[in-house]
């Protein structure tokens, strides 16, 4: 079988079959375990900085290639008028870099805080490597092969369309620069390890996240029982 049979019409079906079924067994046996595991109480600081400008600049960086996905037309329509394509494509672009920043002050975090060191497993090293990936190669794509947002809708449009409706067409990315080959993979990547790793909170979709305050901690001392005071609060 040929690299990019196996790569872009097999590989997307096994990824997808994995988060599925392993996502949809986690959710029956262990609900629980459906969550991100914040680790706010250990540090917060530097999660802050890190989560919001991650969590914001990914999830409109996605709708984004949602929108070259369902509306090509319409988005081929808007570049249709220069500046608006390199409106378009500069809001991509900051939004990208905005989203690799607070990836990167994640994966900081987890490596130099020793609490959260302690409780970072191999998987959650994994995932933030898939991450910074994407984010990275992303960027690239977008800063070497300009412009993305017009040839998105004449190779991955038709390209996606083909996995949906089950006629995989993986001739259509093969031609491709192979850093966008391993961006749209890496893509696939992370849908195969959702499942097995923390980032399976996104199917719970904690939009609460994006706009609440940060967590308000109330430590209960001995002297504070014991006076009958409130307790210390601490963000
Ligand atoms: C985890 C999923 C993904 C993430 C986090 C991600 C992230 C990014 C980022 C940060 C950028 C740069 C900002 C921008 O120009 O919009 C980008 C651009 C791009 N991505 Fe993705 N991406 C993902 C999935 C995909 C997939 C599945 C494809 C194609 C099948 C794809 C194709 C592209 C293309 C063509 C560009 C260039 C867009 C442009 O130049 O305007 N991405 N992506």
């Amino acid at each position: 079988m040929k690299a990019n049979v196996m790569l872009f019409a097999v590989f997307p079906y096994v990824a997808v079959a994995l988060a599925i079924f392993v996502g949809a067994y986690r959710a029956l046996v262990r609900p629980s375990t459906l969550s991100s595991l914040t680790t706010q109480i250990l540090e917060s600081r530097m999660l802050f900085w890190g989560s919001i400008p991650f969590h914001w600049g990914i999830v409109l960086v996605l709708a984004g290639h949602l929108v070259a996905l369902v509306l090509p037309r319409g988005l081929l329509l808007w570049n249709t008028v220069p500046l608006r394509l390199l409106l378009l494509e500069a809001t991509g672009l900051v939004l990208g870099l905005l989203a690799l920043t607070g990836v990167l002050i994640l994966a900081w975090r987890r490596l130099s805080d020793a609490r959260v060191r302690s409780v970072t497993s191999r998987m959650d090293v994994v995932v933030l490597a898939l991450l910074v990936l994407s984010m990275a190669t992303g960027i690239l794509t977008a800063v070497l092969y300009r412009y993305g947002s017009v040839w998105f809708t004449a190779v991955f449009t038709p390209y996606l369309w083909s996995l949906v409706t089950l006629r995989p067409r993986p001739e259509l990315p093969a031609d491709l620069p192979w850093m966008v080959q391993l961006h749209a993979l890496n893509f696939f990547v992370l849908l195969a390890v959702l499942p097995f790793s923390r980032l399976i909170h996104v199917v719970t979709l904690p939009l609460g996240y994006l706009y609440r305050p940060w967590q308000v901690v109330i430590w209960q001392r001995s002297e504070d029982a014991r006076t009958g005071l409130p307790g210390r609060r601490s963000t």
